[in-house]
């Protein structure tokens, strides 16, 4: 662990489904002992809620911490709901305050998600947008739903990975792209260990100044 800290310090992690998000910012929360957020968890809930028959705007606004350990929220058909929920305008301001203020928690705070460093957090100490090509990410969350025993077909996971990156990309209220300010890191041809050194080394870069 790299020195504690007491100041609010927010790293934004953006990227498409399957990028390697989720392992780098755990990783990079446990190094620099920071809060972890996993923005798309709340999406998924209020997609996994809807799914239900419950409003997605009311589902947003009511969402509670139970919400959010269904066991049902890895699933394919969660992910489609949650990318489809993400597009309503009510369900991501009802989502905004609660992010900004997990960002701004002493210790620092790492948010991973689609919009955080252009609308959740635009002034984030640091930004990284971690990418890899579609096959490489579908061939990963493959591997991760066989695992888990999902019997699901590499063409069906690679058709929902582009069908999500296509929602996620082109909807009008916050779409997924780059920060001007962000650092990209293309984890298409990195091993996970080396793709989490890079990105700690971008953070102590910054922290040192
Ligand atoms: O990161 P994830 O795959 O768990 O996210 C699920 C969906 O939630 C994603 O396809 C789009 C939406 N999402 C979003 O719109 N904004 C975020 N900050 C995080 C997720």
């Amino acid at each position: 662990m790299a020195g504690v800290m007491t100041e609010p310090f927010t790293i934004a992690v953006d990227g498409p489904a399957a990028a390697g998000k989720g392992t780098i910012s755990k990783a990079l929360a446990a190094q620099f002992d920071m809060g972890h957020l996993d923005t798309g968890l709340l999406y998924r809930a209020v997609g996994a809620l809807t799914l239900a028959g419950v409003d997605p705007i009311e589902a947003a606004r009511g969402l509670t911490a139970k919400d959010l350990e269904r066991g049902d929220l890895r699933t394919p058909n969660v992910a489609q709901a949650a990318s489809k929920v993400a597009v309503i305008a009510q369900v991501r301001a009802a989502l905004i305050d609660f992010q900004r203020a997990f960002a701004r928690r002493s210790g620092g705070a790492v948010l991973d998600g689609r919009d955080i460093g252009t609308v959740i957090c635009p002034q984030a100490e640091v930004k990284l947008y971690v990418t890899a090509s579609a096959e490489v990410r579908a061939q990963r969350r493959f591997l991760e739903l066989h695992d888990k025993g999902l019997d699901v077909s590499r063409r069906q996971v690679l058709e929902d990975v582009k069908a999500r990156d296509d929602r996620d990309m082109n909807r009008v209220e916050a779409p997924l792209r780059p920060a001007e300010d962000a650092v990209l890191l293309d984890t298409s041809e990195l091993d996970i260990n080396t793709a989490v050194a890079r990105a700690i080394a971008v953070v102590e870069n910054i922290r040192q100044g």
